[in-house]
């Protein structure tokens, strides 16, 4: 399928392009990424903003979350929607008091209430460094453009995390497996965006197979429902 584009030429971009969302703000702390990734499972960035800064003033740390009652939370969910994601969260902020602190690896973190393979790579390579690609919809978008993957979504899923890892094997990625990652999502949804991709300011284009054949917009196939 032919060579990856450069981490490092990403990596650039995004540290002159990155945009300022609040959970960028710090030193990567567990709890502070492992709420942002939460909230953004099914909620978009721009909802998620505000929402944020106040869910982590009313409960500033695990500890904080663990000792409130479900009602508080609720109330501080209210229109956030997918109430599981809050159950959830009270859950393992539960378990991970009574483990004594948080998951050091990906794999623990994977085991907690609410934490699926997407999750646990976000909070892997954002939190503690580790080499992960996580697989979100921006991530399989830009992905299967890079590789012109033709075969439609879902059944292109695994070849397509397949080539995320791909980006494991350059040191710029392990060295920062956070931005990296963040990095992805930000040009998913600044330039190669579902319709209509920036295709002329995109970092990558010219590694891109997509758009060196004009059919960047058209990918992912998806397979009808
Ligand atoms: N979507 C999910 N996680 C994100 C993050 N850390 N930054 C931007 N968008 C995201």
């Amino acid at each position: 399928l032919g060579a990856h584009p450069s981490a490092a030429e990403l990596l650039a971009w995004y540290d002159r392009a990155a945009r300022r969302l609040a959970w960028r703000d710090a030193a990567p702390d567990p709890y502070r990424i492992w709420v942002s990734e939460v909230m953004l499972q099914q909620t978009t960035v721009a909802a998620v903003g505000p929402r944020y800064a106040r869910f982590l003033a009313r409960f500033p740390d695990v500890a904080a979350l663990a000792a409130a009652d479900w009602s508080e939370l609720a109330e501080e969910w209210a229109g956030l929607g997918y109430y599981a994601r809050a159950r959830n969260l009270h859950a393992a902020a539960r378990a991970i008091m009574a483990m004594g602190g948080f998951p050091t690896d990906s794999t623990g973190w994977r085991a907690l209430p609410g934490i699926g393979p997407y999750t646990a790579s976000a909070i892997g390579a954002i939190a503690l460094g580790e080499p992960l690609v996580p697989l979100d919809g921006n991530v399989e978008r830009v992905v299967a453009r890079l590789f012109a993957i033709e075969t439609p979504l879902p059944a292109a899923k695994p070849l397509l995390g397949r080539l995320a890892d791909g980006f494991t094997a350059q040191p710029a990625m392990r060295a920062r497996p956070g931005d990296f990652a963040q990095a992805l999502f930000d040009l998913g949804a600044t330039i190669c965006t579902p319709r209509s991709p920036a295709c002329a300011i995109c970092p990558w284009r010219e590694g891109c197979r997509a758009a060196a054949r004009g059919i960047a917009g058209e990918l992912p196939r998806k397979s009808p429902k």
